[in-house]
């Protein structure tokens, strides 16, 4: 069986390179998937350039999730059964047809569940679900802020909100994206590459989920109201600061923050790492998980997938997401 080494950092036609992998036997809590495919996130592009902080040492395999059937469980594994297909989340060693990986990180679907639906399910999704209803606690009719809505977690975030009946506004950054997002129910679509979202929206926010980071962060913390919550969940303009000076100056652009001024506003900021709560609370994620499987059976939730591309591909693939031009989830079929 192979696996997809990241070998250097740089463009995907340098990076990677696929290799015969040893099968390694799954532990007492772990179970062995023979994967069909498995997703790509932007992390994958952030670890590809060597931006990533949490990647392992190279020569690795990344990859966050992987969709297949189980052929080795462990002696404590109870929610798991051999031969079942299923959806596991992996923290790095997604990008292979073998996978080992925690029982509790893996939830049973259908054999007829769609692929690329499924893994987005995995990381986008449950990324999506822990901020919005753990991490913000969404309320009925709340007014929320998507920035990169069209994209994997973005559209995830619009589905969720909607089953809250939320004001949505949200940002993209081309006509065809916004037409996108306007489909998927955001109410205020805004083009940023056109106009300032902060001056566009003129009233009080109560959540904003914030992946780009920057002076975008510092503006959707000013348009919070009382008792509001701002979401960083990821930097993706850190793609866009070079040297050391300018990512000084892309860190200073957050905007320097006090406790007292939490208090004084009543408003809240509240970090989401996937990977910590995967590490530290893997129950949780198993909850996010389950959650997500039921309410897509349920047709509450709908994800989109941009483009299934074949393992040949994959440059392509990871090209196609750095260079914004995806709507959606990207999966890599073996
Ligand atoms: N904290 C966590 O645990 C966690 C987990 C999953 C994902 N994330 C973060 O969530 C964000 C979305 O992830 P995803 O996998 O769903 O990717 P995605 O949203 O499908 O793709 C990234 C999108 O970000 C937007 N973007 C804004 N500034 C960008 C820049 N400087 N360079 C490239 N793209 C930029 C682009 O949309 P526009 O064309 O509309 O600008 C692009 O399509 C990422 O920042 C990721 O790191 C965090």
């Amino acid at each position: 069986m192979k696996a997809i080494y990241l070998i250097k950092n740089g463009k995907a036609e340098i990076a990677f390179e696929k290799r015969e992998i040893e099968l390694k036997e799954s532990g007492k809590d772990e179970i062995a998937i023979e994967a069909e495919a498995f997703g790509l996130n932007f992390a994958d592009v952030l670890a590809r350039l060597g931006l990533y902080k949490e990647c392992p040492p190279l020569p690795a395999i990344i990859g966050y999730e992987a969709v297949g059937k189980v052929v080795k469980i462990g002696a404590q594994v109870k929610n798991i059964a051999l031969g079942d297909r299923v959806i596991a989340f992996t923290r790095f060693g997604g990008y292979s047809q073998y996978i080992i990986t925690k029982a509790v990180a893996a939830v049973k679907i259908d054999n007829d569940f769609p692929l690329g639906k499924a893994l987005a399910l995995a990381t986008q999704y449950t990324t999506a679900y822990y901020a919005a209803f753990l991490a913000a606690n969404i309320r009925e009719g709340e007014k929320v802020l998507i920035h990169a809505a069209a994209g994997g977690v973005g559209t995830a975030l619009i589905q969720l909100c909607k089953l809250k009946n939320c004001k949505i506004y949200g940002t993209a950054g081309s006509d065809e994206k916004i037409e996108y997002i306007k489909n998927q129910g955001v109410d205020f679509p805004i083009n940023y590459r056109q106009k300032d979202f902060s001056t566009e929206i003129s009233e009080k926010l109560d959540v904003v989920f914030d992946s780009i980071g920057g002076s975008t962060f510092k503006k959707g913390y000013k348009l919070l109201g009382s008792g509001g919550r701002i979401i960083p969940y990821g930097a993706a303009t850190q793609l866009d600061a070079g040297n050391f000076f300018s990512k000084l100056k892309f860190a200073l652009s957050f905007g320097i923050y006090h406790p007292v001024g939490f208090i004084m506003q009543s408003k809240a900021m509240i970090g989401v790492n996937m990977l910590r709560i995967a590490d530290d609370k893997p129950e949780v994620l198993q909850y996010c998980m389950q959650n997500l499987v039921k309410l897509a059976q349920e047709n509450k939730i709908n994800p989109k997938v941009f483009k299934m591309y074949s393992i040949d591909e994959l440059n392509e693939a990871h090209t196609a997401l750095e260079n914004r031009e995806t709507i959606g989830k990207v999966g890599i079929k073996w």
